[in-house]
């Protein structure tokens, strides 16, 4: 029996789809800061730039969501709760033409309007769809940790940000303003808002180890490097 919220979730995944054909994220749980599958201008009228405002409007030429650090929205005013511990996300990362897989990244900004999206919550992942074609289909992390040694509190705002990466190097972003909240008091997480779709597949491209263990180039840095780079040499082929 589906429910309010998975029916209005296959809406946006069909409006969307038809609209943007050739893009990008959609962050489905905890909620996103807005529908920013839009491009209007041309590059000519911006010069060349991601955005530009003539005067009367700001215009994204090349899509909203390829500006850092969050698709070229602003914070929002519709905080959702999300778990003081960790929690869940789902996303849909397959509007994207021309490739069959993109890396993924999860990461946290600390307050009402973060100064940076520094801290990682996850291990970066590769996702593997099932053609060149813009697909259609949901990926659920249910339990994505806090990133290590950050502790916050109930009623804390921050930014979940999450970024897809595609082949040719360049981001997507999309981003979600949070408050903490006990998890009794955030919606419940089910198998109709938290799923993975069965023709998506995902790999982890390194471990968080590998990023608390800075700069330095350590075995585990230099191994999860080769890691990505024969696994970008293999979804190209
Ligand atoms: C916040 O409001 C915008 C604009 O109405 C909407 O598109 C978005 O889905 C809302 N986000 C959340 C997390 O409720
Ligand atoms: C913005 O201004 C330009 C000329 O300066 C005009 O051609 C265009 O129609 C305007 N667009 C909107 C949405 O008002
Ligand atoms: C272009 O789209 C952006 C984002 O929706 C909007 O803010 C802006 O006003 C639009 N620009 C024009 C000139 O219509
Ligand atoms: C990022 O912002 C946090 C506060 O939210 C601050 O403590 C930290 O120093 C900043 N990191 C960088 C690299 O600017
Ligand atoms: C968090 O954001 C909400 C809504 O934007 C705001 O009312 C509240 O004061 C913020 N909390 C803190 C601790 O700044
Ligand atoms: C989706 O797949 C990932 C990677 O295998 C897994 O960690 C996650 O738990 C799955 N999500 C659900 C809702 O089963």
């Amino acid at each position: 029996m589906p429910t309010r919220s998975s029916l209005s979730i296959c809406l946006l995944a069909i409006t969307t789809f038809l609209r943007a054909i050739q893009a990008h994220t959609v962050l489905t749980y905890p909620g996103w800061r807005g529908d920013n599958l839009h491009s209007n201008g041309t590059a000519d009228d911006t010069f060349g730039l991601a955005s530009y405002d003539a005067g009367n409007g700001t215009l994204h030429p090349f899509g909203m969501q390829w500006e850092y650090p969050c698709g070229g929205m602003p914070m929002s005013q519709n905080r959702t709760k999300w778990p003081v511990k960790g929690g869940a996300i789902a996303f849909q990362p397959g509007w994207f033409q021309g490739h069959s897989s993109a890396f993924m990244y999860f990461n946290l900004g600390l307050g009402n309007n973060p100064a940076n999206y520094s801290f990682v919550m996850q291990n970066g992942l590769n996702i593997v769809g099932p053609s060149k074609e813009p697909w259609p289909g949901t990926f659920c992390l249910p339990q994505i940790p806090l990133p290590a040694g950050l502790e916050v509190n109930v009623g804390d705002n921050a930014t979940i940000q999450i970024i897809e990466t595609a082949l040719h190097g360049a981001a997507l972003y999309n981003c979600v303003d949070i408050t903490f909240a006990e998890p009794d008091d955030v919606e419940e997480v089910t198998e109709q808002n938290c799923f993975n779709s069965s023709q998506i597949s995902s790999n982890l491209i390194f471990t968080t180890e590998a990023l608390a263990s800075g700069s330095s180039m350590s075995q585990v840095s230099l191994s999860a490097m080769i890691l990505t780079a024969v696994m970008a040499v293999i979804a190209l082929v």
